[in-house]
């Protein structure tokens, strides 16, 4: 089913609330109204596909080590929500497969980030480009995948060219248009600080939706609005 998502996208679900890319998290976008979001897409060392931003994982669950190097056994043992409160103690590191039966059962669509750890593009972008081809539930809006990496979106365009991409940028806006072309992307998802009005005005002229990240100020999310943009990834949906 194609079906544009809204001007508001949960951020790793809604990660102002939640522990971010946790199933918690997914829900607590829902709750708040959200009807879309947005996960990071990470390979563990044997290839399971899990919601993960970080190549190290200190940050989320206080260990030691490299999420590339760490079996998917060893992270579903790892606590996922401690370090945002003990309320989420019992949050794990989800695999794909379980959010996509949590989108389902709450109805909402999703921006699938293909996020490799570092030199992991390849692998990534085609195991989760066959995830989504083939286990997206049917009766959700169509997803969209997104990348910062090159290499996932180039797999994505071969193993799922029918599901759109987006190409993800947060340094600069140099080269996006042959990037665009390159990757055959359909929006552009940026850096909110990139951009001014002129940007908008020249990229939306161009026919392609622009989604910004990470909007979390509701006066900066009408001013982006009103210049054109389609959808801002927030990590507080109930704000904007
Ligand atoms: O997909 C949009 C946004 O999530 C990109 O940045 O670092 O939060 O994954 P990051
Ligand atoms: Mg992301």
């Amino acid at each position: 089913m194609i079906a544009k998502p809204p001007f508001v996208i949960g951020h790793r679900g809604a990660c102002g609330h939640a522990p971010e890319n946790t199933l918690g998290s997914i829900r607590k976008a829902a709750e708040l109204g959200a009807r879309w979001v947005e996960f990071d897409a990470m390979l563990s060392a044997d290839d399971e596909i899990i919601l993960f931003h970080d190549d190290a994982l200190e940050r989320i669950t206080g260990r030691d080590g490299l999420t590339a190097e760490t079996s998917f056994d060893v992270l579903r043992t790892l606590d996922a929500g401690s370090w945002f409160s003990h309320d989420f103690a019992a949050e794990r590191i989800p695999t794909l497969m379980e959010a996509f039966t949590v989108l389902g059962e709450l109805g909402l669509g999703a921006v699938v980030e293909i996020k490799p750890s570092d030199g992991r593009g390849v692998e990534t972008g085609s195991l989760v480009a066959a995830a989504v081809r083939d286990h997206w539930p049917s009766h959700l809006p169509d997803p969209i995948i997104s990348s910062f990496n090159e290499d996932g979106l180039a797999q994505a365009l071969d193993h799922a060219p029918e599901i759109p991409r987006a190409l993800n940028l947060y340094k600069s806006l140099d080269g996006w248009q042959d990037k665009m072309v390159t990757y055959d992307c359909v929006a552009l998802h940026c850096l909110e600080s990139l951009l001014n009005e002129a940007d908008v005005a020249k990229i939306v002229r161009t026919g392609y939706d622009l989604r910004c990240f990470t909007v979390n100020e509701p006066a900066r999310a009408s001013e982006l609005r009103s210049w054109g943009v389609a959808s801002v990834f927030t990590d507080f949906p109930e704000r904007i």
